[in-house]
């Protein structure tokens, strides 16, 4: 039986990486993208065969010219995962990192999440997965860019999700909330809580993908905290101190 093709964005580093270390491992055709292309060569070493590398800004105007090169270059796509993203804690608003996260979390993710929701619609299937963040199901003070474009993502990926049923086309979609997660994203000298490690919500996203699971939220402690603070009234929300 032929392997399944899936191309992931955002696989250099942190999440993204152990994501396609996963699919790898498990016997899938797996595209790789990333600015970094020396972090995209060393993880093609894994199973030179298997792995196809394809160095991408999603915030270049030739993203989709090279994302569908890649498409050709494997023959083909049956998953694409969005990983791609950078964020702040932000407390001084520091202008220059909150229009930066907005053009790479939703420029970037439109114009990539657009182009594999058009090409899976001419196919005829496909699934699209990303992570996005438990960040986006309240509005977070102290990382004001960060968390209004992952509500967003999440927002979008809804939008598609019954774009699709309008549609009648057979695209899933998995939207995956992480928590904390010890990566370099994280690595600003603040203190997070629960934090998770990458290996594991790899893991997760990996289960959860296979089970085409619309939503995710890693962990249950996670979950857990998202019900809670969704029950909080708006008007006590934005009194709270929120911040690491
Ligand atoms: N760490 C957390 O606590 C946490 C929690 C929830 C959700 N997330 C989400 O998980 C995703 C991965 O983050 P991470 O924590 O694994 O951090 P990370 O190690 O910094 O990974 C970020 C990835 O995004 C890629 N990327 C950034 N800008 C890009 C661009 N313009 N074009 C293409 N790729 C780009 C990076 O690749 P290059 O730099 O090589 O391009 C890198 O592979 C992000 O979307 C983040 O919001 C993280």
């Amino acid at each position: 039986m032929e392997s399944k093709r899936i191309i992931i964005s955002g696989a250099t580093s942190g999440i993204g990486c152990e994501i396609a270390k996963l699919y790898i491992t498990n016997g899938y055709k797996v595209g790789i993208m990333g600015r970094r292309i020396e972090l995209l060569n060393k993880l093609k070493e894994k199973s030179p065969e298997n792995v196809f590398v394809q160095q991408l800004d999603i915030n270049s105007d030739d993203a989709t010219t090279n994302f569908q090169f890649l498409i050709d270059s494997m023959g083909g796509l049956d998953i694409y995962f969005h990983v791609s993203g950078i964020g702040y804690q932000n407390v001084p608003l520091d202008y220059d990192k909150e229009l930066r996260t907005a053009e790479t979390n939703c420029k970037g993710f439109t114009r990539m999440i657009t182009y594999a929701f058009n090409y899976f619609a001419q196919q005829g299937k496909g699934h699209i997965a990303c992570i996005t963040s438990i960040a986006g199901t309240k509005g977070l003070g102290a990382s004001p860019a960060y968390s209004a474009t992952k509500r967003y993502q999440n927002h979008y990926l809804q939008c598609l999700a019954q774009l699709s049923a309008i549609r009648k086309t057979k695209i899933t979609f998995t939207d995956i909330r992480p928590g904390f997660v010890a990566t370099d994203l994280l690595n600003d000298n603040h203190h997070y809580p629960m934090l998770m490690k990458k290996e594991f919500v790899a893991k997760e996203a990996y289960k959860a993908v296979a089970q085409k699971r619309r939503i995710k939220v890693i962990d249950w402690r996670y979950n857990l905290l998202v019900m809670a603070w969704k029950l909080i009234p708006n008007c006590i929300w934005e009194r709270l101190s929120i911040k690491n």
